[in-house]
């Protein structure tokens, strides 16, 4: 089947992703090149049609240099600046002739082919930590090259409640991995022993999960290729740029400095976050790994204020499944960004069974949000709050008080840390 690609030019402004993801829904393949990429780049795609997006004042001579090269090419081309669905099916199903017949079943195909011929019989390396991305990233390269791949999974112990295990039984049981476990709790409680300072917390995370996954690695020897998870909007960041793309995606932390690999392989680079998504469905990881809300790669120990310890791991674990449990019941957990509970460095004083306790402070963190970049604090209905936080003072030992956060971001973060 022919692959069909039309091509939006980017002349600035925030269309050209719209757009693409526009002309992806109608099945067919679009990728954004920088207007300014050179003629030979454009023809070597082989487009069947181009989009000039972001045009609105082109008195700018090198801009309408461009415009003009791209006139000259043998394409249908056409300025479009915002998305109307009706002007884009006109222009690339009458105007460019395509049919239509890019979807995620096609991407795993064309994906699946390209990953054997590139690997062929080598060796590849990828750190799963149960993220959207590492999972279909691995599910994706396993269904092409089988126990060629070897994936080290990194348990911190600070994944929230039955997650580390559940990594576990999907991939190993449902997938049939090459899955290893690295139980490294004991390490991360220890080196977090007595730190509180959020971003000291994050850097020992992340340097340990580094050095953690470099040692299982050795014990593999080398390997040809590493995994990185890379998916379409970091490519355009960098300027959908071809050259080699390097860009600290892991879990935590950056690349691994002494795991001896040749090359990076990045099967998601050319996906928009839902599509990664929906390609995950497709290759059946259960729907609510697909579709989990985003989780820092540091997990629990930056929605605990202070210092960590086990028992305080603990009892956030158990707050939070029940507030996600709750959301759940609720319906609410398409509508709301992320929701999750803080362990505040706080205890005040209660009274249960009319004995004065002195216990801590949870508070629950839910917000609205596009891209996390801003945020709005989620309106969750008094009567789900009301229920969560009975059940939490009730079930969770320890918690004798519940807050709910109000603040949007800006000022505050999502996370508390
Ligand atoms: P903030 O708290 O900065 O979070 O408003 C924005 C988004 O980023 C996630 N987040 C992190 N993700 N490592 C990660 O992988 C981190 O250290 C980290 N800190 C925040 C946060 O959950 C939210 O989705």
């Amino acid at each position: 089947m022919e692959k069909e690609l039309v091509l939006v030019l980017n002349f600035g402004g925030e269309s050209s992703q719209k757009i693409a993801r526009k002309i992806r829904d109608l099945k067919v393949y679009s990728e954004i090149l920088p207007y300014n990429a050179s003629i030979d780049r454009i023809k070597n795609l082989k487009p069947k049609g181009i989009v000039l997006t972001g045009i609105h004042d082109v008195n700018t001579s090198d801009k309408n240099k461009y415009i003009k090269e791209a006139n000259q090419l043998d394409v249908p081309n056409k300025v479009i600046n915002s998305v109307d669905e009706e002007e884009i099916k006109n222009f690339i199903f009458e105007q460019c002739g395509c049919q239509g017949n890019w979807d995620m079943a096609s991407f795993i195909d064309d994906s699946i082919e390209r990953i054997r011929q590139r690997v062929g019989n080598k060796k590849v390396l990828c750190a799963l930590s149960g993220g959207v991305d590492s999972s279909v990233a691995a599910v994706l390269i396993h269904k092409a090259i089988g126990d060629q791949l070897v994936c080290i999974f990194v348990d911190h112990g600070l994944m929230r409640k039955n997650e580390g295990d559940e990594v576990e039984r999907v991939f190993k049981e449902q997938f049939n991995l090459n899955l290893i476990r690295v139980n490294a709790e004991d390490r991360f409680l220890n080196r977090l022993k007595g730190v509180s300072d959020p971003e000291t917390k994050r850097k020992i995370i992340g340097e340990e999960f580094i050095r953690v996954f470099e040692e299982e690695a050795k014990k593999i020897g080398k390997v040809d290729f590493l995994v990185q998870g890379t998916i379409y909007p970091d490519v355009i960041e960098s300027g959908g740029d071809e050259a080699h793309l390097v860009k600290s995606h892991h879990n935590v932390g950056g690349l691994p400095e002494n795991v001896e690999f040749e090359e990076i392989i990045e099967p998601l680079r050319d996906l928009f976050k839902d599509e990664v998504r929906r390609v995950g469905e497709e290759l059946g990881i259960p729907k609510h790994m697909v579709w989990r809300q985003p989780f820092p790669g540091p997990g629990l120990a930056i929605r605990i204020i202070g210092d960590i310890t086990r028992e305080k791991l603990d009892i956030l674990r158990e707050a939070d499944a029940i507030f996600r449990e709750e959301i759940a019941l609720a319906g609410l957990d398409k509508e709301i960004w992320q929701y999750f509970a803080v362990l505040t460095d706080m205890k005040s004083v209660g009274v249960t069974h009319g004995k004065r306790t002195y216990d801590y402070t949870i508070a629950l963190r839910g917000v609205t949000s596009i891209d996390g970049m801003s945020a709005n604090w989620a309106r969750i209905p008094h009567e789900v709050l009301d229920k969560i936080s009975r059940r939490i003072t009730a079930e969770v030992p320890h918690v004798n008080r519940v807050v709910y956060d109000i603040t949007s971001k800006p000022p505050a973060t999502i996370e508390w840390e």
